[in-house]
């Protein structure tokens, strides 16, 4: 790998699988990227251990701290800038972010989203694709805009739905993919080859959905 790695820093809530996937990849020499700093909304997040045990500086912004979303964006973008990003990952951050924040970072925020966008956007979404008796489902790498999980699409990776699946096996299934999606996203990014082109987002020069043959549906 030569030149400087690319300066990222991963927004975390929960468990962090996603950001464990993206650690192991960068450690692996596979993704030319250094995690600056996680930073969760939520104090007592396992990723926050998850970064620390890899020496990685983490910070918590707690939005409970913040009589409102403006308030507690404010200060998330303080600490963010802090660590001048060139890259924000969203790696299962439970938040909204504002038009503020994502503006300020266009073409420069990448989600992991847990279904085939533009299908289920929000919460709860492998309950609902197999109340929705889908035959795929899958998970989205998109860039992040002002709406909710609606953003450019960068990447995604389809599973089968199998008779008698629950939510819990459809989500263990869809989060293997999860974690090879994101920190190939990520790399491709730091390599300079993905761009957020108005609305269109470009691999090597093509749109990235074509680029893979992969188009949603
Ligand atoms: C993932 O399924 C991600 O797609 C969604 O939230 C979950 C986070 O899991 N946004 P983890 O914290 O990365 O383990």
């Amino acid at each position: 790998m030569s030149g400087k790695p690319l300066p990222i820093v991963v927004l975390v809530s929960g468990r962090g699988t996603n950001l464990q996937s993206i650690i192991d990849a960068i450690a692996a020499g596979e993704v030319p990227a250094a995690i600056r700093a996680v930073i969760s909304n939520e104090a007592g997040a396992p990723a926050l251990e998850r970064a620390r045990r890899a020496g990685i500086a983490t910070e918590a912004v707690a939005h409970r701290d913040f009589p409102d979303r403006e308030g507690f964006e404010r200060a998330l973008l303080h600490v963010v800038e802090g660590y001048a990003p060139q890259l924000i990952v969203l790696a299962g951050f439970m938040r909204i972010l504002t038009r503020t924040f994502v503006d300020r970072y266009r073409g420069r925020i990448m989600n992991i989203h847990p279904s085939l966008l533009p299908r289920f956007p929000g919460l709860d979404t492998h309950r609902r694709a197999l109340e929705a008796g889908v035959s795929e489902h899958g998970a989205t790498v998109h860039f992040v805009t002002g709406e909710l999980d609606a953003g450019p699409i960068i990447a995604q990776a389809r599973v089968p739905v199998y008779p008698g699946d629950t939510p819990e096996r459809l989500a263990a299934r869809v989060l293997e993919h999860e974690h090879r999606i994101l920190p190939r996203a990520i790399r491709w990014f730091a390599e300079g080859r993905l761009e957020l082109r108005g609305d269109t987002v470009l691999l090597d020069g093509r749109p990235a959905l074509e680029a893979l043959d992969e188009s949603p549906t």
